[in-house]
């Protein structure tokens, strides 16, 4: 650590994510005295603004961590299997957006408003969870602490942004290129996504489920601590740049009472519920935003413990950046950034 605050490096600065972390850090409480923006050979050369200054971007290079207290990861899960062990050997506490470590039972998942306490202990690797799992488990927390949580199904809506700068831009290319009447190419989605959607997120298992399907189900029994949880998702990607939206059917143990539920969703961190006249919001509110925004709360009219719920939120901040400054200052505050004494 330098005397006045901390050096952080952001992997994959240059990326979606990465400027959003960059970003994020500018407004963050973390005391940030040196910022590292690294990225790969492409980016050789290219400057990011940090708290009004240039810094110039550097290539990730294996001796990259050497006196780094914080990496945050957002590069890929290759980049992340070979450098964020490497980062951990030197010293620093990594945070890795991606899913390269997340079902290890030795990486705490972490959602801080939801299970800040799995950081104690680390051993110098945290996981972000996958973004739409974020903005689920957000919203559904509060309604487990009521009733009890026993199975969810979901379907989301991801917008191009949760696939990376080039997916962004692919989305815009084929839109205008339909507008011009040429034809479209698509290489990051597996199909065309301009005025389409897609119902495959990653590639998929030999039962038919997709790896983004997958990290939904799995994920949130890691981090709300229920191995048991039955989850059934369809995750789809829908032709918006930034903001997921899942819409979520969740069963309860106990039976439901609305008003309980919409209490406990007001008084969760993070959340903003929408209801009454203005039932819901939508990406176009939602981007830019850090909270997770949940409408349509409603009973599920065949089973009374089951209730129905829209959630949107902004991909890239509550469901990437956002979260990851968050551990790291969940890890700052409980005065365990560093694991060495762990
Ligand atoms: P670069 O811009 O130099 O390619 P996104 O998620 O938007 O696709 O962004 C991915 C980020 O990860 C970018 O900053 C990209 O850098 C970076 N990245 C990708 N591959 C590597 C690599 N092999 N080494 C370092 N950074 C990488």
């Amino acid at each position: 650590m330098k005397q006045h605050g901390l050096v952080v490096a952001v992997v994959g600065a240059t990326g979606a994510v990465g400027r959003e972390m960059v970003s994020i850090l500018e407004e963050s409480s973390l005391n940030v005295a040196e910022l590292i923006p690294l990225a790969s050979e492409r980016s050789r050369g290219e400057h990011i603004e940090f708290k009004g200054e240039s810094v110039e971007v550097e290539v990730l290079e294996e001796d990259s961590f050497a006196g780094v207290d914080l990496a945050l990861f957002s590069a890929g899960g290759a980049v992340s299997k070979k450098f964020a062990p490497l980062a951990v050997a030197a010293g620093c506490t990594v945070v890795d957006n991606t899913s390269a470590f997340r079902m290890d039972p030795n990486v705490p998942l972490v959602i801080p408003e939801v299970n800040a306490e799995a950081l104690k202990g680390h051993h110098g690797l945290i996981s972000n969870p996958n973004c739409s799992t974020i903005q689920m488990v957000v919203a559904l927390e509060p309604l487990h602490r009521c009733f009890g949580l026993k199975r969810v199904v979901c379907s989301t809506y991801q917008s191009a942004s949760g696939a990376g700068q080039r997916a962004l831009d692919e989305l815009r290319d084929q839109t205008v290129d339909i507008l011009n009447f040429k034809e479209p190419k698509h290489e990051k989605f597996p199909r065309i996504l301009a005025f389409d959607i897609i119902p495959q997120i990653g590639s998929f298992y030999e039962d038919g489920i997709s790896e983004e399907e997958r990290k939904m189900i799995q994920e949130p029994r890691k981090i709300m601590g229920l191995p048991d949880l039955q989850v059934s998702a369809t995750c789809a990607r829908v032709p918006v740049f930034i903001c997921h939206a899942v819409s979520v059917n969740a069963e309860f143990e106990k039976d439901v009472d609305l008003e309980q539920a919409r209490d406990a969703l007001r008084a969760f961190p993070g959340v903003k519920l929408f209801d009454g006249e203005n039932p819901y919001a939508t990406a176009r509110d939602v981007s830019g935003e850090n909270d997770v925004y949940v409408g349509r709360l409603r009973r599920d009219p065949c089973r009374k413990n089951a209730l129905d719920f829209w959630v949107v939120a902004d991909n890239l901040r509550k469901g990437a950046a956002l979260n990851s400054v968050q551990i790291a200052e969940a890890l700052v505050q409980a005065d365990i950034l560093s694991f060495k004494r762990n």
